[in-house]
């Protein structure tokens, strides 16, 4: 079976920039180039649709300079993106600065209806806060099943998640796509996100085949 919808955490940036001689900011946009590639080779591969986490809702306690540098790294990405991915993003848009989040609407019109691999970026994005979120419509609409709960998540107009990758050698979830992860395949790598290339999607995509996936039967 092959995977229509991997979700990367991808952690190590800041890691892997302290280890070349480069400030944190350098690492993310090392990590934007890395997510190029990994990209484009799911794409290649015939993934559907690529989540990534790009920041959390906790990530806003980081340092000022740390938080800019990420959102400086993705308003350039949004503005000047002319590829062949749809991009959409996920999360609450709602405090981020105007011009940001501008920009997250310019790339996602502008994208729509292009046919490559759908591109969602998870951003001020937190898997709990969005459970709530779609319990309260849920809620409202008095419509308490699986089906009509789903579509109120920030990916309700994506494929099942069959895998979750995180690198940076840590081993947890860390609040991403929690509902999406139930029956999700989870690898864990050592390698810093940065250094992830072409063969890692490659070997990545074989252990998935390799996996046998019960769904509790
Ligand atoms: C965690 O690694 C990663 C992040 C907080 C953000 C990653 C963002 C990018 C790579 C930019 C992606 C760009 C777009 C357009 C989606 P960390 O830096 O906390 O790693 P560390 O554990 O080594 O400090």
């Amino acid at each position: 079976m092959s995977a229509n919808h991997i979700g990367f955490i991808m952690d190590g940036n800041g890691r892997w920039a302290t280890a070349h001689g480069l400030s944190r900011a350098e690492g993310y946009a090392y990590g934007l180039m890395a997510l190029r590639r990994v990209a484009k080779r799911c794409e290649e591969k015939g993934v559907k649709a690529v989540s990534v986490y790009a920041f959390s809702t906790e990530n806003i306690a980081r340092p000022t300079d740390e938080i800019d540098a990420i959102f400086d790294v993705v308003r350039k990405f949004n503005l000047t993106y002319d590829g062949k991915f749809r991009i959409c993003y996920m999360g609450d848009f709602s405090t981020l600065p105007d011009k940001l989040a501008d920009s997250i609407e310019s790339v996602e019109q502008r994208t729509q209806d292009n046919e490559g691999m759908i591109l969602n970026i998870a951003f001020n994005y937190g898997g709990r806060a969005d459970i709530l979120h779609a319990a309260k419509i849920a809620y409202d609409h008095g419509e308490f099943v699986e089906d009509t709960f789903e579509k109120h998540l920030g990916s309700s107009r994506l494929p099942a998640l069959d895998m979750i990758v995180r690198t940076g050698g840590e081993m947890r979830l860390s609040n991403f796509m929690l509902y999406e992860a139930a029956y999700a395949e989870l690898f864990f790598l050592d390698k810093l996100w940065p250094d992830m290339t072409e063969e890692d999607v490659d070997s990545l995509l074989a252990g998935f085949e390799k996996r046998t996936r019960k769904y509790g039967k």
